[in-house]
């Protein structure tokens, strides 16, 4: 059976990936340094799974600890998830984030080069279809302009890997362009630990019904949308990591370069999924208005044909089951992995 290695696999996608992967038969590698994780999540996957995992903790950047790694497997594709994603933070600390992920692509690419791996899946995002593009994002559109340096960064990485594609005809690239993961694996044992504040709205909302936070501030009512909050396309962490089984199996068969956005195609605005969240879990969330976020695009949301038409991948799971699924892990983990 194939052997995967998945860089940041311990992260909040990584691992539930690991387990669709290891339920699916693929082995499993993962490569992390637990800078925004730890190894507890990898113990959850094995927890799941009944499976092992062989976990190496190094600093993708770093090629000779990397290059082990490739030593002592015989790895059939990459899956990189290695990363920083914290929006504002790339504002302030740029050149941290232009070293970590374009470095970590680098270093795998070189990695692979030198071991003769061909495949490899990206983890993109929508916001490189930037401020230009109109919603929904079809895969062909050209890639916009970005408001801050992480989203420069996926840019970036999706250009570095389409040139070594287009020089190596035996390389096989997929480009995932992931839309607003959120929810949590059904077991209630493996889901999203944000270290500090949490930047994206549904960890907000966890720890504000937890009690670690005392309300949530949505940013912004006056948008041009049908209640004037911001409308993304949210998707179950779970439909998500699927999706990367389905691109496995393509990137083995295909070559060259292909795109897909792993979306629902139905967006849902800040008040709506506050709403869902309260009534799935009969829970009430404290919320005040305030100023919009710098950054922030009115609406974001997927075309998901070419995933359904080439890939056969479309979600399972609604807006509820992502709802209850956060709350069962936030609930029995208030504080993470890391329990106090
Ligand atoms: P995450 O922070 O939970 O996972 C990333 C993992 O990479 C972490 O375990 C971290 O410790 C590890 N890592 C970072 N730099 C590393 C390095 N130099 N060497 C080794 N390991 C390193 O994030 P996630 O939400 O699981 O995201 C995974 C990928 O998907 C990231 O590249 C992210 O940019 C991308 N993405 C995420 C979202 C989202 O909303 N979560 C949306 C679009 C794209
Ligand atoms: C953000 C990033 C994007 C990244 C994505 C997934 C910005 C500008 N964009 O997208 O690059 O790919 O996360 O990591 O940061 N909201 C509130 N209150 C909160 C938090 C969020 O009202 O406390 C609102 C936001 O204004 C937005 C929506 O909730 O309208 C979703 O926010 P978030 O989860 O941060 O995702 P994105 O903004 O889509």
């Amino acid at each position: 059976m194939s052997k995967i290695l998945l860089a940041g696999g311990a992260g909040y996608i990584g691992s539930h990936t690991a387990v669709e992967l290891l339920e699916a038969g693929y082995e499993v590698v993962i490569a992390d340094n637990y800078s925004n994780s730890c190894p507890e999540s990898i113990k959850r996957v094995e927890k799941i799974t009944g499976k092992q995992v062989q976990a190496y903790e190094v600093d993708v950047k770093d090629k000779d600890k990397l290059s082990v790694i490739f030593k002592e497997n015989k790895i059939d594709a990459v899956i990189h998830f290695a990363g920083l994603k914290a929006v504002g933070e790339s504002v302030e600390k740029p050149v941290l984030y232009y070293r970590n992920n374009i470095d970590t692509t680098l270093t795998l690419l070189e990695c692979m080069n030198e071991y003769g791996v061909k495949n490899i899946i990206f983890s993109s995002s929508a916001t490189v279809y930037g401020e230009e593009n109109p919603v929904p994002y079809t895969e062909e559109m050209k890639r916009g302009t970005c408001t801050n340096p992480y989203g420069w960064t996926k840019v970036m990485m999706e250009q570095i890997l389409e040139d070594a594609a287009k020089a190596d005809k035996d390389m096989s690239v997929v480009l995932l362009r992931y839309f607003n993961p959120i929810g949590a694996h059904e077991s209630g044992i493996m889901g999203e630990d944000p270290q500090g504040i949490p930047n994206n709205l549904m960890p907000y909302v966890a720890q504000v019904a937890v009690g670690r936070r005392d309300h949530l501030t949505i940013f912004g009512k006056d948008y041009p949308t049908p209640d004037g909050t911001c409308r993304r396309d949210y998707i179950h962490v779970v439909d998500l990591a699927k999706g990367h089984v389905k691109a496995i199996d393509f990137v083995f068969k295909n070559k060259g370069v292909e795109v897909f956005n792993l979306g629902t195609g139905t967006p849902y605005s800040v008040t709506e999924i506050v709403t869902t969240f309260q009534k799935e879990n009969d829970i009430e969330i404290k919320v005040e208005y305030g100023d919009r976020r710098a950054g922030d695009l009115p609406e974001s949301y997927a075309n998901a044909d070419k995933a359904l038409n080439v890939l056969g991948w479309k979600t399972e799971k609604n807006l509820a089951d992502m709802c209850r699924d956060l709350w069962r892990w936030q609930s029995n983990n208030p504080y993470g992995y890391n329990q106090k």
